[in-house]
């Protein structure tokens, strides 16, 4: 279930909104000109799948996508926890790595095939925090600026669409707001139950 909280970005935010209201969640996401739609979840992927099954399993709404967006390069990224000895530094060196505020010069598209992750959109003032679930596919616009958080224990497979495939860079815009707005953990813990 998609969850949205919003928050000021002074020294010490304040909530403004928190929402699981699909309607809500679109009219507010539309008046900062991010793009959230829905995909039924294909049922019928086992775990562990591959790469390519995944793509697979969604390979009509992802060519939808392509064509009317003109993306030329779409992958699947998963990260999940398994119960390696080096799994805690692996999953904190992920969630570390665009943790902080960044802007990227191409769009931010996710699909998320399962699990979840937020993503928190600075823009005008305010922090939307946009707890993405299965079935949700976000557009965040280029130059937008944004972090994302997986949580301590990540666990998501996310459909990635990019308009070049020469690797994925963040500017970094040395703002330390996400260190003050509520982070993965205790956004998730704190949200309404299904
Ligand atoms: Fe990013």
């Amino acid at each position: 279930m998609t969850y949205l909280t919003v928050y000021t970005d002074g020294e010490a935010p304040e909530r403004l909104l928190a929402t699981v209201d699909p309607d809500e969640i679109a009219t507010e996401l539309k008046g900062i000109d991010v793009r959230l739609r829905h995909w039924r979840v294909a049922e019928d992927l086992p775990s562990g799948a591959s790469q390519d099954e995944i793509l697979k399993a969604y390979r009509e709404e992802v060519d939808r996508v392509v064509a009317e967006e003109g993306y030329t390069f779409v992958d699947v990224a998963q990260l999940h926890p398994d119960g390696s000895a080096d799994w805690p530094e692996r999953a904190a060196g992920a969630r570390r790595k665009f943790l902080a505020e960044h802007t990227h010069d191409d769009d931010e598209v996710r699909f998320f095939v399962e699990g979840s992750g937020i993503f928190y959109l600075h823009t005008e003032g305010r922090i939307h925090a946009v707890l993405c679930e299965a079935g949700d596919l976000l557009s965040v616009p280029r130059n937008t600026t944004h972090w994302f958080d997986m949580g301590t224990e990540p666990a998501f497979t996310a459909i990635r669409f990019f308009h070049d495939d020469d690797g994925w860079v963040g500017d970094f815009t040395g703002n330390p707001i996400a260190e003050r707005i509520p982070d993965f953990d205790t956004i998730t813990a704190g949200r309404p139950v299904a």
